[in-house]
């Protein structure tokens, strides 16, 4: 019978010649095991090679942790792209995605406190949670600090762990009631929603009537939060400050890395941080183009700044207000060259005209608010594309006569203080938050 396959009968010989002689046969295995091993080899090393290549990034010496944070990076990367991928099939929105995938890894709880009573609470129809140190116990009069979480204005929430964790430890260490405000998220809302959620909530906190039902001292309030939660609070307070209807006023406020311009996206940091994990410039700048709605074509024409060129009439009242010449020291400029396009695209402005609104971008806000702000702690990373963000609010702020704390990490990166958990446990994480929550031990 002639074989339909020759590979079959190659097979069935070698079987045969197994058969016939031992010492073939262990040879012929020897030789098959070697081949197997070499191509399980080959594929080992490519794979390796291909992860190797995808997971690597060449991070400045002065980098913390660096190959935890390339793998938290990639991890993050090839998550995004998913999401982006699922979003391009028109399936669903990606940050929506991406939430979901980030809660469902979310199932590790931390350990609880029997000293820390959670509840959960609407203030003026706002989700909030709230932390209140052993309230049977102790009837005096606490601190308080009110918490926006970071995200892109689209990502996480007050339960996730990171951030349960961290007003669990901050309530716990403070001896503070902690307000960690559940504002509404990109892609359900886009602005100004999120900014008159955490406004809302926390002027009904401010009311006095709710602040003795906390056992809150009126005298002892702080607002705070990271990245886009840093952003909310640096916006609130600033607004809070405008409204006399407001009697019970913060003491201070705490921004972690924030967000707080959309005018430039060449600043030094962004310049020296373009791919900088966990948070590329482009990645930022999509976030603030899903945070007012926006058409993601013009993502590239605002990475040059052709949304705020010199032709621009909008932006021109602005650019005075963030002048990296007279804000920034010279060691955080480098080899700096400013990109300042003489003509861009105005209809970008015209179409989102919330790119220079105050409530959004707090760093363009007039010389008479910052004057009205409280007592203010900066915390700023090296590593982060928002670093500058951070520097030139601080010194507006001093400029203005604010008292001003910048704690600056030369070796941390951007969303570090809430990785504090394994599997994502960073120094930096720890470093971070220790200080932070020192500073507010001391000044609150
Ligand atoms: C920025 O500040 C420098 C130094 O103070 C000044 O010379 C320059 O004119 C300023 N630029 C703008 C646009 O205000
Ligand atoms: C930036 O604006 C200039 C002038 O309008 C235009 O020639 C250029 O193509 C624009 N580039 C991008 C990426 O939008
Ligand atoms: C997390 O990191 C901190 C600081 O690097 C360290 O003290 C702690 O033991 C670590 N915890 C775990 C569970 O790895």
């Amino acid at each position: 019978m002639k074989p339909l396959n020759g590979s079959y009968n190659l097979a069935a010989n070698l079987q045969e010649a197994e058969k016939t002689c031992f010492g073939v046969c262990a040879r012929t295995q020897q030789r098959r095991q070697r081949s197997s091993m070499k191509s399980a080899f080959v594929l080992v090393t490519a794979l390796a090679a291909l992860t190797a290549y995808y997971v690597y990034l060449p991070l400045p010496s002065t980098v913390s942790d660096p190959w935890k944070l390339m793998l938290l990076d990639a991890t993050f990367r090839a998550t995004q792209q998913m999401c982006n991928l699922v979003h391009c099939l028109r399936l669903s929105h990606h940050l929506r995605v991406l939430n979901y995938v980030i809660g469902t890894f979310d199932k590790l709880e931390p350990p609880s406190s029997e000293h820390i009573m959670i509840t959960d609470a609407l203030f003026d129809g706002v989700e909030v949670r709230v932390f209140e140190p052993s309230p049977k116990e102790d009837r005096t009069l606490k601190r308080s600090v009110v918490y926006i979480h970071g995200g892109g204005w689209a990502l996480a929430s007050a339960r996730t762990s990171f951030y349960n964790n961290l007003c669990r430890i901050m309530a716990e260490s403070l001896n503070a009631v902690i307000v960690s405000i559940e504002y509404r998220l990109v892609p359900e809302v886009h602005f100004p929603e999120q900014f008159y959620d955490t406004f809302r909530a926390t002027k009904y906190f401010l009311q006095s009537d709710i602040l003795a039902k906390y056992s809150v001292d009126p005298g002892r309030i702080a607002i705070s939060g990271d990245s886009a939660g840093g952003n909310l609070a640096a916006a609130v307070c600033q607004q809070l400050s405008l409204d006399e209807t407001v009697t019970n006023k913060l003491k201070l406020q705490a921004l972690i890395y924030p967000v707080l311009q959309a005018l430039d996206f060449n600043t030094p940091s962004y310049q020296q941080n373009t791919d900088m994990p966990v948070l590329p410039r482009f990645v930022m700048v999509k976030f603030w183009i899903d945070y007012f709605n926006g058409n993601y074509d013009f993502a590239s024409s605002m990475l040059i700044n052709n949304h705020t060129s010199l032709d621009v009439s909008q932006a021109i009242s602005f650019r005075g207000r963030l002048n990296w010449t007279s804000l920034l020291p010279s060691t955080f400029k480098k080899n700096y060259k400013p990109v300042i396009q003489s003509t861009g695209k105005a209809e970008i402005i015209q179409e989102i005209p919330a790119l220079l609104d105050v409530r959004a971008a707090p760093l363009l806000a007039e010389k008479e608010i910052f004057q009205l702000q409280p007592k203010t702690y900066v915390l700023t990373c090296e590593n982060d594309v928002l670093r500058d963000d951070g520097i030139m609010y601080a010194k507006r702020l001093e400029s203005a006569g604010v008292e001003v704390t910048l704690d600056h990490f030369d070796d941390c990166f951007h969303g570090c203080m809430i990785f504090t958990i394994w599997p994502t446990n960073f120094s930096s994480g720890h470093r971070t938050r220790d200080s932070y929550i020192k500073w507010l031990s001391e000044n609150l």
